[in-house]
């Protein structure tokens, strides 16, 4: 070949290698490549691409087993430098496929954003793209191209610890605050070297744990299951979601790690997901424990049948396959189809073009860009729950800090904090003594308790001279982080400890008093609300948590969250959510509890009704409620028709008017009901909301657009679409708003 040819030849060469991870960023399947690959690997080696470790320590046994190709996939790993150790090693190995490096970035990597609860309370989906984005930006940076999160499992029991990690309540608010957080971590390229891989968790159902006990049986009957838990899978499949993890519950007796129906024929099948399936930490051999399998082989059996690709930790798979398709129990069809969907995965990250993390790249951890995106968050998902004139206070007033939530750098990060650093949070108290903004503010601060959980109550003799001395006292309370997440279900979830009698102590001082409240769960606070005229609830913040809440108390910022979950009043009241069926005896709003004056009553004097005699049958707050320094009221609200075709579609609007003079933003809710359908639907449904910031005095007419598709539902027959009938539908900034109309869908 003559030498212009040659250095043509060189030339293109040079140019390919140059624009191939563009190239493969182009690709979506990878098709060749993958076949190619598989069509050379031993048995062995695929069962080594489906066999996920724990990193531990490195060491030379770790790294001739990545060599041998036994591991495809190591999590809890943060140093780059060993991440590259580790992927030079894969890239050493016979076929020199490279490893996913993953751990779970839930709200966060460094710079920790409000819990997932916290952040759907904004109903700003925005707020949790970011957050994402920048979680993975941080995380990317040590090796992470993986993280296991969102946690899309609708929750409708706040004693399950990990209400924490969810977005609520709603099928529909979970399903589109999960879509963001897939786009937020995955990028618009996944061989972006700042995206990783999102993992939508935990499939399926793992939130109607009963009892709120964590990982408890679930009993999910099909339609609720279509109708209620899979929908935000679904919209996180079509966002091009890339893993999927499965859950430690069973659901009707059958745990989900070896679940084949809802595995091969719900979530491939009929939901269309054509990623990686990876098993939750030790769920396979859980199986043993459930009594679903005999024993480890067992358990790795049924778990490669119902098209598990990857198994976490147990290592049951790398034990067993290989006898299991010598015995004709597993296929080595199944087998290929899962390493099908790994290579996959490893080709649309860009791995075999660039599988090491460049170690010298300028970090963007704590960047202010970042901090200052965590402090929107924050700003965005608190909840002003009560105020009677006491909010926002004036930086001329002299302020009483007290309670132990207002400097505990530690707890206010929340649940889910691998990474985030204590020494980063910036706690209420903190902002005050380091920030520039309030350094003229006169105030004390006590903590009074050592955690929520302390009841050493010997500093409550402080209490009435800081507050005497002081024109109003705030109050910060709660649940430390340990106290929500996983395994940290509580059967009482009232303010914990003696944080209600230091409350009672704070107002018996006579002056006003803001209760600040950080959780990982909505408490039950009936009690408390008479000793606070203000009540800002906010749900584990993160790190800028303290600028965020000190900037809602002195009104630079207004309070706009809405709460993605029911408040009940107490915890016996649960499961007790907006959106559930009538029953044939709804309680009517009067219906008489037990404290009427009657005596001696007869079996039905109180009615016979769905309510409890004692706490009613209303919350203490319903979903989608939150207040504002503004005032809105809502009018006019008007069809685009009265009848609806199913080609059609239907424009409801409805005016706002902030009748205040403070500017605002609102969370104009959209709800409706299907008055009739073939299976009962709920009493209400979120079916749209916009976040609309108003000047004071401002109006706007604010619209929404529905579809059949928005009106349909998995009904008698299990096939979903809209239901000729009528249908109510409501616009306001809750889940009982009144403003409504009715419309016939035809
Ligand atoms: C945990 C959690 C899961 C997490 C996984 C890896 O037990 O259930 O959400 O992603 O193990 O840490």
């Amino acid at each position: 070949m003559n030498t212009r040819k040659t250095l043509r030849l060189l030339f293109f060469l040079c140019m390919f290698s140059c624009i191939k991870p563009y190239l493969y960023s182009q690709q979506l399947n990878y098709d060749k490549e993958v076949e190619s690959l598989l069509s050379k690997m031993t048995l062995d080696e695929k069962i080594g691409q489906m066999n996920q470790l724990n990193f531990y320590e490195l060491n030379d046994e770790l790294i001739e087993k990545v060599k041998r190709g036994e591991t495809g996939s190591l999590l809890n790993t943060t140093d780059p430098k060993t991440v590259n150790l580790l992927q030079k090693a894969a890239v050493e190995s016979r076929l020199g496929i490279p490893l996913l490096i993953a751990r779970d970035v839930i709200h966060g990597y460094k710079t920790i954003f409000p819990i997932p609860l916290g952040q759907a309370a904004s109903f700003d989906p925005q707020i949790a793209e970011t957050g994402a984005r920048i979680a993975a930006i941080e995380a990317s940076e040590t090796g992470i191209r993986w993280t296991f999160a969102p946690m899309i499992d609708v929750v409708r029991d706040a004693r399950w610890g990990r209400i924490a990690e969810s977005p609520g309540e709603d099928p529909y608010l979970t399903a589109i605050m999960g879509e963001a957080m897939v786009r937020g971590f995955q990028g618009t390229d996944l061989t972006n070297p700042t995206s990783i891989a999102a993992c939508a968790k935990h499939f399926v159902g793992y939130g109607a744990s009963e009892g709120g006990r964590d990982y408890n049986s679930t009993s999910i009957t099909p339609h609720t299951l279509k109708n209620v838990y899979l929908p935000p899978f679904q919209k996180a499949i079509d966002a091009g979601l890339a893993t999927v993890m499965t859950s430690f519950n069973d659901n009707d007796g059958i745990p989900s790690s070896g679940n084949k129906y809802l595995l091969k024929n719900i979530l491939r099948e009929q939901m269309g997901f054509n990623g990686l399936i990876v098993s939750d930490w030790n769920s396979v051999g859980e199986m043993i424990t459930h009594g679903f399998a005999a024993e480890g082989k067992d358990a790795a059996m049924l778990s490669a049948n119902a098209g598990l690709d990857m198994e976490m930790n147990t290592e049951l798979y790398a034990k067993h396959l290989k006898h299991l398709v010598e015995e004709g129990k597993v296929s080595v069809t199944d087998i290929d189809n899962s390493v099908r969907y790994i290579l996959k995965l490893k080709y649309r990250l860009g791995l075999f073009s660039k599988p090491y993390v460049d170690v010298n790249q300028p970090t963007t951890i704590y960047s202010d860009e970042h901090l200052q995106a965590a402090k929107d968050a924050a700003l965005r998902s608190a909840v002003l729950l009560k105020n009677e004139n006491v909010l926002p206070l004036k930086e001329t007033q002299k302020i009483a800090f007290i309670g132990p939530m207002a400097d505990a750098p530690h707890d206010q990060l929340g649940t889910w904090i691998f990474d985030g650093e204590d020494s980063h949070t910036v706690t209420p108290i903190g902002a005050l003594k380091s920030g520039e903004e309030y350094k003229s503010l006169k105030f004390d601060y006590e903590p009074i308790l050592r955690s929520s959980t302390d009841t050493d109550t010997s500093n409550f003799s402080k209490i009435q001279e800081i507050v005497k001395k002081s024109d109003v006292a705030v109050v910060f309370l709660g649940e430390e982080s340990r106290l929500s997440g996983e395994a940290h279900s509580l059967s009482n979830i009232n303010l914990i400890g003696v944080q209600s009698e230091l409350l009672k102590e704070v107002k018996k001082a006579g002056k006003p008093v803001v209760l600040v409240i950080m959780a990982g769960r909505p408490l039950t606070i009936e009690r408390d609300l008479p000793y606070a005229d203000a009540v800002l609830y906010n749900f584990h913040p993160g790190t800028m948590g303290g600028p965020a809440i000190l900037d809602l108390l002195f009104g630079k910022a207004n309070p706009s969250g809405k709460l993605p979950v029911t408040f009940v009043r107490e915890v016996g009241q649960i499961p007790l959510y907006y959106n559930h069926n009538n029953t044939g005896r709804p309680a009517p709003d009067n219906a008489k509890t037990l404290y009427t004056d009657e005596t001696n009553t007869k079996q039905t004097s109180v009615g016979d009704v769905s309510f409890y005699l004692d706490s009613g049958k209303e919350p203490l707050y319903p979903f989608g409620y939150g207040l504002s320094y503004s005032k809105f009221e809502y009018s006019d609200l008007t069809l685009s028709s009265k009848v609806m075709e199913m080609s059609d579609t239907l424009v409801v609007s409805a005016i706002l008017k902030n009748t205040s003079n403070i500017e605002g933003t609102e969370v104009v809710q959209l709800y409706i009901r299907d008055l009739v359908g073939s299976i009962i639907r709920p009493v209400k449904e979120l079916k749209g909301f916009q976040r609309v910031s108003l000047k004071g005095g401002e109006s706007k007419t604010v619209r929404f657009t529905l579809s059949a598709e928005d009106l349909s539902f998995y009904g008698m027959d299990m096939t979903k679409r809209a239901e000729p009938g009528y249908f109510n539908v409501w616009v306001g900034g809750s889940s009982k708003a009144e403003l409504s109309e009715t419309f016939l869908l035809q």
